[in-house]
Protein backbone atom coordinates (compact mmCIF):
# COMPACT_ATOMS: atom_id res chain seq x y z
CA UNK A 1 0.00 0.00 0.00
CA UNK A 2 1.52 3.36 -0.93
CA UNK A 3 3.00 5.09 2.33
CA UNK A 4 2.06 9.50 1.86
CA UNK A 5 4.76 11.81 3.25
CA UNK A 6 6.67 14.25 2.90
CA UNK A 7 8.71 13.30 -0.56
CA UNK A 8 5.17 11.51 -1.53
CA UNK A 9 2.37 13.73 -0.39
CA UNK A 10 -1.70 12.45 -0.70
CA UNK A 11 -3.89 14.32 -2.45
CA UNK A 12 -6.06 15.65 -0.64
CA UNK A 13 -9.31 17.70 -1.91
CA UNK A 14 -11.53 20.25 0.13
CA UNK A 15 -14.89 19.17 1.07
CA UNK A 16 -16.34 22.15 3.62
CA UNK A 17 -15.18 25.23 3.89
CA UNK A 18 -16.69 28.13 6.16
CA UNK A 19 -15.50 31.37 7.90
CA UNK A 20 -15.95 31.04 11.41
CA UNK A 21 -16.19 34.51 12.44
CA UNK A 22 -19.13 36.29 11.90
CA UNK A 23 -20.06 39.65 10.33
CA UNK A 24 -17.69 42.88 11.98
CA UNK A 25 -15.68 40.76 13.13
CA UNK A 26 -11.50 41.83 12.81
CA UNK A 27 -10.22 38.52 11.86
CA UNK A 28 -10.88 35.58 9.07
CA UNK A 29 -10.69 32.31 10.58
CA UNK A 30 -12.11 29.70 8.51
CA UNK A 31 -13.32 26.07 8.85
CA UNK A 32 -11.59 24.01 6.70
CA UNK A 33 -12.35 19.72 5.54
CA UNK A 34 -9.95 17.59 3.90
CA UNK A 35 -10.84 14.38 2.73
CA UNK A 36 -8.69 11.70 2.93
CA UNK A 37 -10.82 9.22 1.46
CA UNK A 38 -8.02 6.26 -0.52
CA UNK A 39 -5.04 7.97 1.12
CA UNK A 40 -4.63 5.04 4.24
CA UNK A 41 -3.90 7.84 6.81
CA UNK A 42 -4.84 7.06 10.29
CA UNK A 43 -4.58 10.23 12.60
CA UNK A 44 -5.03 11.00 16.59
CA UNK A 45 -6.63 13.66 17.94
CA UNK A 46 -3.36 15.92 18.67
CA UNK A 47 -1.48 15.54 15.38
CA UNK A 48 -1.21 17.85 12.70
CA UNK A 49 -1.70 17.38 9.13
CA UNK A 50 1.32 19.25 6.76
CA UNK A 51 0.03 20.96 3.43
CA UNK A 52 1.87 22.27 0.25
CA UNK A 53 0.98 25.58 -0.71
CA UNK A 54 1.08 26.69 -4.40
CA UNK A 55 2.44 30.14 -4.71
CA UNK A 56 0.01 32.43 -6.31
CA UNK A 57 -0.23 32.32 -10.10
CA UNK A 58 0.29 36.80 -10.31
CA UNK A 59 3.76 35.92 -8.64
CA UNK A 60 4.54 33.20 -10.72
CA UNK A 61 4.11 35.12 -13.84
CA UNK A 62 5.80 38.15 -12.98
CA UNK A 63 8.81 36.23 -11.36
CA UNK A 64 8.86 34.44 -15.38
CA UNK A 65 9.02 37.78 -16.37
CA UNK A 66 11.56 38.92 -14.59
CA UNK A 67 13.61 36.20 -15.77
CA UNK A 68 12.28 36.56 -19.86
CA UNK A 69 11.15 33.01 -19.68
CA UNK A 70 8.10 31.62 -20.87
CA UNK A 71 7.32 29.11 -18.02
CA UNK A 72 8.02 26.35 -20.76
CA UNK A 73 10.92 25.41 -20.19
CA UNK A 74 11.87 22.07 -19.14
CA UNK A 75 13.94 21.55 -16.11
CA UNK A 76 14.88 18.80 -13.66
CA UNK A 77 13.75 19.54 -9.85
CA UNK A 78 17.29 19.89 -8.26
CA UNK A 79 15.57 18.37 -5.10
CA UNK A 80 13.64 15.29 -6.55
CA UNK A 81 15.34 14.71 -9.74
CA UNK A 82 11.82 14.84 -11.52
CA UNK A 83 11.58 16.88 -15.05
CA UNK A 84 8.58 19.74 -14.61
CA UNK A 85 8.59 23.32 -16.68
CA UNK A 86 9.48 26.29 -15.04
CA UNK A 87 6.06 27.31 -14.45
CA UNK A 88 5.31 24.07 -12.29
CA UNK A 89 8.30 24.59 -10.46
CA UNK A 90 8.10 28.22 -9.70
CA UNK A 91 4.09 27.80 -8.70
CA UNK A 92 4.97 24.50 -6.50
CA UNK A 93 8.62 23.61 -5.33
CA UNK A 94 10.08 27.11 -5.01
CA UNK A 95 10.19 30.24 -2.05
CA UNK A 96 9.66 33.05 -4.39
CA UNK A 97 10.06 35.57 -1.16
CA UNK A 98 13.39 34.70 0.29
CA UNK A 99 16.35 36.07 -2.18
CA UNK A 100 19.18 33.16 -1.06
CA UNK A 101 22.48 34.51 -0.07
CA UNK A 102 24.17 32.62 -3.23
CA UNK A 103 22.39 34.68 -5.94
CA UNK A 104 23.67 37.73 -4.22
CA UNK A 105 26.58 36.96 -5.70
CA UNK A 106 24.88 36.45 -9.10
CA UNK A 107 23.15 39.89 -8.76
CA UNK A 108 26.46 42.36 -9.79
CA UNK A 109 25.63 44.68 -6.67
CA UNK A 110 28.70 44.27 -4.83
CA UNK A 111 26.80 47.05 -2.42
CA UNK A 112 25.25 44.05 -1.51
CA UNK A 113 28.24 41.59 -1.01
CA UNK A 114 30.35 43.94 1.06
CA UNK A 115 30.79 43.13 4.58
CA UNK A 116 30.43 46.39 5.92
CA UNK A 117 26.96 46.66 4.37
CA UNK A 118 25.89 44.15 5.92
CA UNK A 119 23.15 46.42 7.48
CA UNK A 120 21.73 47.43 3.65
CA UNK A 121 22.02 43.38 2.76
CA UNK A 122 19.68 42.67 5.66
CA UNK A 123 17.14 45.58 5.25
CA UNK A 124 17.28 44.64 1.23
CA UNK A 125 16.53 40.81 1.69
CA UNK A 126 13.81 41.77 4.49
CA UNK A 127 11.84 44.30 2.17
CA UNK A 128 12.57 42.50 -1.40
CA UNK A 129 11.38 39.19 -2.57
CA UNK A 130 13.10 37.28 -5.58
CA UNK A 131 10.82 39.06 -8.36
CA UNK A 132 11.83 42.42 -7.27
CA UNK A 133 15.51 40.86 -7.22
CA UNK A 134 15.50 39.56 -10.82
CA UNK A 135 13.76 43.00 -11.76
CA UNK A 136 16.75 45.04 -10.65
CA UNK A 137 19.33 42.50 -11.28
CA UNK A 138 18.39 40.09 -14.72
CA UNK A 139 19.78 36.98 -14.12
CA UNK A 140 23.48 36.07 -16.34
CA UNK A 141 23.19 31.92 -14.91
CA UNK A 142 21.88 29.38 -17.37
CA UNK A 143 18.32 28.43 -16.32
CA UNK A 144 19.04 24.95 -14.68
CA UNK A 145 22.00 26.38 -12.82
CA UNK A 146 19.90 29.43 -11.82
CA UNK A 147 17.22 27.38 -10.02
CA UNK A 148 19.76 25.17 -8.09
CA UNK A 149 20.10 28.13 -6.03
CA UNK A 150 16.35 28.85 -5.52
CA UNK A 151 14.79 27.84 -1.88
CA UNK A 152 12.19 25.34 -1.39
CA UNK A 153 8.63 25.85 -0.36
CA UNK A 154 8.08 24.64 3.05
CA UNK A 155 5.47 22.40 4.18
CA UNK A 156 2.77 24.62 6.79
CA UNK A 157 1.43 22.72 9.54
CA UNK A 158 -2.51 22.52 10.95
CA UNK A 159 -3.52 20.96 14.19
CA UNK A 160 -6.45 18.43 13.36
CA UNK A 161 -9.64 19.41 14.68
CA UNK A 162 -11.31 16.54 14.47
CA UNK A 163 -11.44 12.62 15.80
CA UNK A 164 -11.09 9.74 13.91
CA UNK A 165 -13.67 8.55 15.77
CA UNK A 166 -16.18 10.89 14.46
CA UNK A 167 -14.32 11.66 10.56
CA UNK A 168 -11.90 8.87 10.66
CA UNK A 169 -11.64 9.28 6.80
CA UNK A 170 -11.57 13.39 6.58
CA UNK A 171 -9.64 16.33 8.58
CA UNK A 172 -11.55 19.42 9.83
CA UNK A 173 -8.72 22.06 10.24
CA UNK A 174 -8.87 25.77 11.71
CA UNK A 175 -7.14 28.48 9.84
CA UNK A 176 -6.04 31.86 10.13
CA UNK A 177 -5.56 34.15 7.37
CA UNK A 178 -4.11 37.17 7.35
CA UNK A 179 -2.13 39.83 5.27
CA UNK A 180 1.45 41.11 6.08
CA UNK A 181 3.62 43.97 4.71
CA UNK A 182 6.81 43.09 2.73
CA UNK A 183 8.39 45.88 1.30
CA UNK A 184 6.47 47.71 -0.18
CA UNK A 185 3.65 44.93 -0.98
CA UNK A 186 0.84 43.71 1.19
CA UNK A 187 1.12 40.05 1.28
CA UNK A 188 -1.06 36.83 1.99
CA UNK A 189 0.54 34.57 4.21
CA UNK A 190 0.54 31.75 1.47
CA UNK A 191 -0.43 28.89 3.28
CA UNK A 192 -3.26 29.73 5.11
CA UNK A 193 -4.48 31.89 1.67
CA UNK A 194 -3.99 29.39 -0.46
CA UNK A 195 -6.21 26.96 1.69
CA UNK A 196 -8.89 29.46 2.74
CA UNK A 197 -8.79 31.13 -0.64
CA UNK A 198 -7.32 30.09 -3.26
CA UNK A 199 -8.03 26.30 -3.75
CA UNK A 200 -11.30 25.29 -5.51
CA UNK A 201 -13.58 23.49 -3.52
CA UNK A 202 -13.04 19.32 -4.45
CA UNK A 203 -11.29 20.19 -7.49
CA UNK A 204 -7.16 21.77 -5.89
CA UNK A 205 -5.48 19.05 -5.00
CA UNK A 206 -4.47 19.50 -1.46
CA UNK A 207 -0.89 17.89 -1.33
CA UNK A 208 -0.28 17.22 2.37
CA UNK A 209 0.91 14.23 5.19
CA UNK A 210 0.50 13.36 8.27
CA UNK A 211 2.52 15.27 10.65
CA UNK A 212 2.11 13.10 14.02
CA UNK A 213 2.77 14.87 17.52
CA UNK A 214 5.05 12.91 19.90
CA UNK A 215 3.15 14.31 22.72
CA UNK A 216 0.45 16.35 22.52
CA UNK A 217 -2.03 13.59 23.35
CA UNK A 218 -5.09 12.44 25.54
CA UNK A 219 -4.05 11.09 29.19
CA UNK A 220 -4.12 6.91 28.45
CA UNK A 221 -6.35 6.52 31.78
CA UNK A 222 -9.98 8.06 30.52
CA UNK A 223 -10.91 9.13 33.90
CA UNK A 224 -7.91 11.67 34.01
CA UNK A 225 -9.11 15.31 34.41
CA UNK A 226 -7.56 17.44 31.41
CA UNK A 227 -7.44 21.49 31.64
CA UNK A 228 -7.47 22.85 27.80
CA UNK A 229 -5.71 26.26 27.07
CA UNK A 230 -6.56 27.63 23.58
CA UNK A 231 -6.82 30.83 22.21
CA UNK A 232 -7.51 31.25 18.77
CA UNK A 233 -6.39 28.80 16.47
CA UNK A 234 -5.06 26.96 19.79
CA UNK A 235 -8.63 26.01 20.15
CA UNK A 236 -8.51 23.45 17.09
CA UNK A 237 -7.21 20.31 18.79
CA UNK A 238 -9.16 20.74 21.92
CA UNK A 239 -12.04 19.90 19.53
CA UNK A 240 -10.20 16.58 18.42
CA UNK A 241 -9.93 16.16 22.04
CA UNK A 242 -13.54 16.78 23.39
CA UNK A 243 -14.85 14.70 20.31
CA UNK A 244 -12.69 11.81 21.36
CA UNK A 245 -13.35 11.83 24.73
CA UNK A 246 -17.09 12.18 24.04
CA UNK A 247 -16.82 8.81 21.68
CA UNK A 248 -14.71 6.86 24.27
CA UNK A 249 -17.76 8.23 27.00
CA UNK A 250 -14.61 9.30 28.95
CA UNK A 251 -15.35 10.17 32.49
CA UNK A 252 -12.67 12.64 33.21
CA UNK A 253 -13.50 16.19 33.61
CA UNK A 254 -12.74 18.58 30.54
CA UNK A 255 -12.24 22.30 31.09
CA UNK A 256 -11.55 24.57 28.37
CA UNK A 257 -10.47 27.93 29.01
CA UNK A 258 -11.10 29.77 25.06
CA UNK A 259 -9.50 32.91 24.25
CA UNK A 260 -10.25 35.50 21.47
CA UNK A 261 -10.96 39.18 20.61
CA UNK A 262 -14.65 39.42 20.89
CA UNK A 263 -17.68 37.22 22.15
CA UNK A 264 -20.05 38.52 19.26
CA UNK A 265 -17.84 37.27 16.50
CA UNK A 266 -14.99 35.05 17.08
CA UNK A 267 -16.51 32.25 19.54
CA UNK A 268 -15.82 29.41 17.01
CA UNK A 269 -17.87 25.98 17.56
CA UNK A 270 -20.00 27.95 19.72
CA UNK A 271 -22.87 25.58 19.84
CA UNK A 272 -20.62 22.33 19.51
CA UNK A 273 -19.13 23.49 22.85
CA UNK A 274 -22.17 24.71 24.89
CA UNK A 275 -24.01 21.40 24.03
CA UNK A 276 -21.15 19.62 25.82
CA UNK A 277 -21.92 22.06 28.50
CA UNK A 278 -25.32 21.84 28.91
CA UNK A 279 -24.91 18.11 29.43
CA UNK A 280 -22.33 18.60 31.98
CA UNK A 281 -19.36 17.11 29.73
CA UNK A 282 -17.43 20.32 29.79
CA UNK A 283 -16.39 23.12 31.63
CA UNK A 284 -16.37 26.35 29.22
CA UNK A 285 -14.67 29.67 30.47
CA UNK A 286 -13.36 32.45 27.65
CA UNK A 287 -11.42 35.31 27.78
CA UNK A 288 -12.16 37.54 25.03
CA UNK A 289 -9.43 40.47 24.66
CA UNK A 290 -11.61 43.05 23.07
CA UNK A 291 -15.20 43.16 25.20
CA UNK A 292 -13.23 45.53 27.53
CA UNK A 293 -11.38 48.08 27.43
CA UNK A 294 -8.42 46.64 28.94
CA UNK A 295 -6.88 43.51 27.47
CA UNK A 296 -8.41 40.17 29.19
CA UNK A 297 -6.44 36.99 28.20
CA UNK A 298 -6.66 33.21 29.05
CA UNK A 299 -3.77 33.67 31.67
CA UNK A 300 -5.87 36.58 33.31
CA UNK A 301 -8.90 33.52 34.08
CA UNK A 302 -6.55 30.95 34.64
CA UNK A 303 -5.16 33.36 38.01
CA UNK A 304 -8.68 34.43 38.72
CA UNK A 305 -9.62 30.40 38.76
CA UNK A 306 -6.27 29.88 40.38
CA UNK A 307 -8.02 27.53 43.40
CA UNK A 308 -9.40 25.04 41.25
CA UNK A 309 -6.24 25.09 38.73
CA UNK A 310 -4.55 23.86 41.45
CA UNK A 311 -7.13 21.73 42.84
CA UNK A 312 -7.52 19.95 39.52
CA UNK A 313 -3.92 20.04 39.43
CA UNK A 314 -3.33 18.11 42.61
CA UNK A 315 -6.18 15.38 41.89
CA UNK A 316 -3.78 14.44 39.10
CA UNK A 317 -5.24 16.76 35.74
CA UNK A 318 -2.98 17.18 32.67
CA UNK A 319 -2.85 20.36 31.20
CA UNK A 320 -2.74 21.18 27.48
CA UNK A 321 -1.12 25.03 26.14
CA UNK A 322 -1.92 25.37 22.06
CA UNK A 323 -1.38 28.41 20.03
CA UNK A 324 1.27 31.21 19.91
CA UNK A 325 4.45 30.59 20.64
CA UNK A 326 5.85 34.18 20.50
CA UNK A 327 3.49 35.31 23.56
CA UNK A 328 0.57 33.58 24.54
CA UNK A 329 2.37 30.40 25.79
CA UNK A 330 5.28 32.35 27.90
CA UNK A 331 2.52 34.61 29.99
CA UNK A 332 0.64 31.25 30.71
CA UNK A 333 3.35 29.35 32.02
CA UNK A 334 4.11 32.41 34.38
CA UNK A 335 0.45 32.10 35.19
CA UNK A 336 1.17 28.54 35.87
CA UNK A 337 3.93 29.11 38.00
CA UNK A 338 2.60 31.75 39.99
CA UNK A 339 -0.61 29.86 40.79
CA UNK A 340 1.75 27.24 41.93
CA UNK A 341 3.63 29.36 44.24
CA UNK A 342 0.74 30.46 45.60
CA UNK A 343 -0.42 27.28 46.54
CA UNK A 344 2.75 26.73 48.65
CA UNK A 345 5.27 25.84 46.52
CA UNK A 346 8.31 28.00 46.90
CA UNK A 347 9.77 26.93 43.41
CA UNK A 348 6.93 27.56 40.78
CA UNK A 349 9.54 26.86 37.92
CA UNK A 350 10.88 23.30 39.54
CA UNK A 351 6.90 22.36 39.69
CA UNK A 352 6.16 23.22 36.07
CA UNK A 353 9.49 21.20 35.20
CA UNK A 354 8.13 18.29 37.28
CA UNK A 355 4.82 18.69 35.58
CA UNK A 356 6.41 18.62 31.79
CA UNK A 357 8.75 15.35 32.71
CA UNK A 358 5.15 13.89 34.02
CA UNK A 359 3.63 14.24 30.78
CA UNK A 360 1.41 16.42 32.38
CA UNK A 361 2.09 19.82 31.11
CA UNK A 362 1.63 19.41 27.35
CA UNK A 363 2.45 22.18 24.73
CA UNK A 364 2.03 22.56 21.24
CA UNK A 365 3.02 26.41 20.26
CA UNK A 366 4.01 27.69 16.92
C1 LIG B 1 2.46 22.08 14.87
C2 LIG B 1 1.83 23.32 14.25
C3 LIG B 1 0.45 23.44 14.26
C4 LIG B 1 -0.15 24.57 13.70
N1 LIG B 1 -1.51 24.67 13.70
C5 LIG B 1 -2.11 25.74 13.14
C6 LIG B 1 -3.55 25.83 13.13
O1 LIG B 1 -4.26 24.95 13.65
N2 LIG B 1 -4.10 26.90 12.51
C7 LIG B 1 -3.34 27.90 11.93
O2 LIG B 1 -3.91 28.85 11.35
N3 LIG B 1 -1.98 27.83 11.95
C8 LIG B 1 -1.37 26.78 12.52
N4 LIG B 1 0.01 26.71 12.51
C9 LIG B 1 0.76 27.77 11.82
C10 LIG B 1 0.84 27.41 10.30
O3 LIG B 1 1.66 26.26 10.11
C11 LIG B 1 1.43 28.54 9.46
O4 LIG B 1 2.65 28.95 10.01
C12 LIG B 1 0.49 29.73 9.35
O5 LIG B 1 -0.70 29.34 8.68
C13 LIG B 1 1.17 30.86 8.54
O6 LIG B 1 1.58 30.30 7.31
P1 LIG B 1 1.31 31.03 5.94
O7 LIG B 1 1.95 30.21 4.87
O8 LIG B 1 -0.12 31.40 5.78
O9 LIG B 1 2.10 32.40 6.12
P2 LIG B 1 3.55 32.72 5.57
O10 LIG B 1 3.44 33.09 4.14
O11 LIG B 1 4.49 31.62 5.92
O12 LIG B 1 3.87 33.96 6.49
C14 LIG B 1 4.46 35.09 6.00
C15 LIG B 1 4.83 36.03 7.11
O13 LIG B 1 3.73 36.33 7.97
C16 LIG B 1 4.06 36.16 9.34
N5 LIG B 1 2.87 35.55 9.99
C17 LIG B 1 2.61 34.24 10.18
N6 LIG B 1 1.42 34.08 10.78
C18 LIG B 1 0.90 35.33 10.95
C19 LIG B 1 -0.30 35.85 11.49
N7 LIG B 1 -1.27 35.06 11.98
N8 LIG B 1 -0.50 37.20 11.49
C20 LIG B 1 0.43 38.01 10.97
N9 LIG B 1 1.59 37.59 10.44
C21 LIG B 1 1.83 36.27 10.43
C22 LIG B 1 5.24 35.22 9.36
O14 LIG B 1 6.06 35.54 10.44
C23 LIG B 1 5.90 35.50 8.01
O15 LIG B 1 6.82 36.55 8.12
C24 LIG B 1 0.64 25.60 13.10
C25 LIG B 1 2.03 25.46 13.10
C26 LIG B 1 2.62 24.35 13.67
C27 LIG B 1 4.12 24.25 13.64
N1 LIG C 1 3.71 38.67 12.77
C1 LIG C 1 3.57 37.42 13.11
O1 LIG C 1 4.42 36.61 12.83
C2 LIG C 1 2.32 36.99 13.79
C3 LIG C 1 1.39 37.92 14.28
C4 LIG C 1 0.20 37.43 14.90
C5 LIG C 1 0.00 36.07 15.00
N2 LIG C 1 0.92 35.23 14.51
C6 LIG C 1 0.72 33.80 14.51
O2 LIG C 1 -0.53 33.55 13.97
C7 LIG C 1 -1.01 32.32 14.39
C8 LIG C 1 -2.47 32.41 14.71
O3 LIG C 1 -2.75 33.28 15.76
P1 LIG C 1 -4.03 32.94 16.62
O4 LIG C 1 -5.24 33.22 15.79
O5 LIG C 1 -3.88 31.58 17.21
O6 LIG C 1 -3.94 33.89 17.85
P2 LIG C 1 -3.89 35.44 17.92
O7 LIG C 1 -4.55 36.07 16.78
O8 LIG C 1 -2.47 35.82 18.18
O9 LIG C 1 -4.74 35.78 19.26
C9 LIG C 1 -5.87 35.09 19.79
C10 LIG C 1 -6.26 35.74 21.11
O10 LIG C 1 -5.13 35.75 22.00
C11 LIG C 1 -4.95 37.06 22.50
N3 LIG C 1 -3.58 37.33 22.88
C12 LIG C 1 -2.70 38.23 22.35
N4 LIG C 1 -1.56 38.24 23.06
C13 LIG C 1 -1.73 37.34 24.05
C14 LIG C 1 -0.90 36.93 25.13
N5 LIG C 1 0.33 37.43 25.32
N6 LIG C 1 -1.37 36.01 25.96
C15 LIG C 1 -2.60 35.47 25.79
N7 LIG C 1 -3.44 35.84 24.81
C16 LIG C 1 -3.00 36.76 23.95
C17 LIG C 1 -5.45 37.95 21.39
O11 LIG C 1 -5.77 39.23 21.92
P3 LIG C 1 -5.50 40.61 21.20
O12 LIG C 1 -5.30 40.35 19.74
O13 LIG C 1 -6.74 41.43 21.48
O14 LIG C 1 -4.29 41.20 21.85
C18 LIG C 1 -6.68 37.20 20.95
O15 LIG C 1 -7.74 37.45 21.82
C19 LIG C 1 -0.05 31.89 15.48
O16 LIG C 1 0.89 31.06 14.83
C20 LIG C 1 0.67 33.17 15.85
O17 LIG C 1 1.97 32.93 16.34
C21 LIG C 1 2.07 35.65 13.91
Amino acid sequence: MTKYNKENPFPAKITERYLLNKEGSTKKNYHVTLDLSGSNIDYRAGDAIAIFPENPPEDVNALLEALDKSGNEEITDPRSGAEMSLEHFLKTKTNLIRIPTPLLKQGGDLKLLKEENKQYRTHFIANHDLIDFFEIHPPSLPLQELISYFAPLLPRFYSIASSPKVSPRSVDLLVATFTYKHGEKERQGLGSHFLCDTAAMHTTPIHTYLHPTPHFLLPEDPTTPIIMVGPGTGIAPYRAFLQEREAQKAPGKNWLIFGERNKETDYYYKSYLESLSEKGFLTLDFAFSRDQTEKFYVQHRLLEKGDEVWSALSSGAHIYICGDARHMAKDVLAALTSIIETHGFQDGKAYIKFLRKEKRLLMDVY
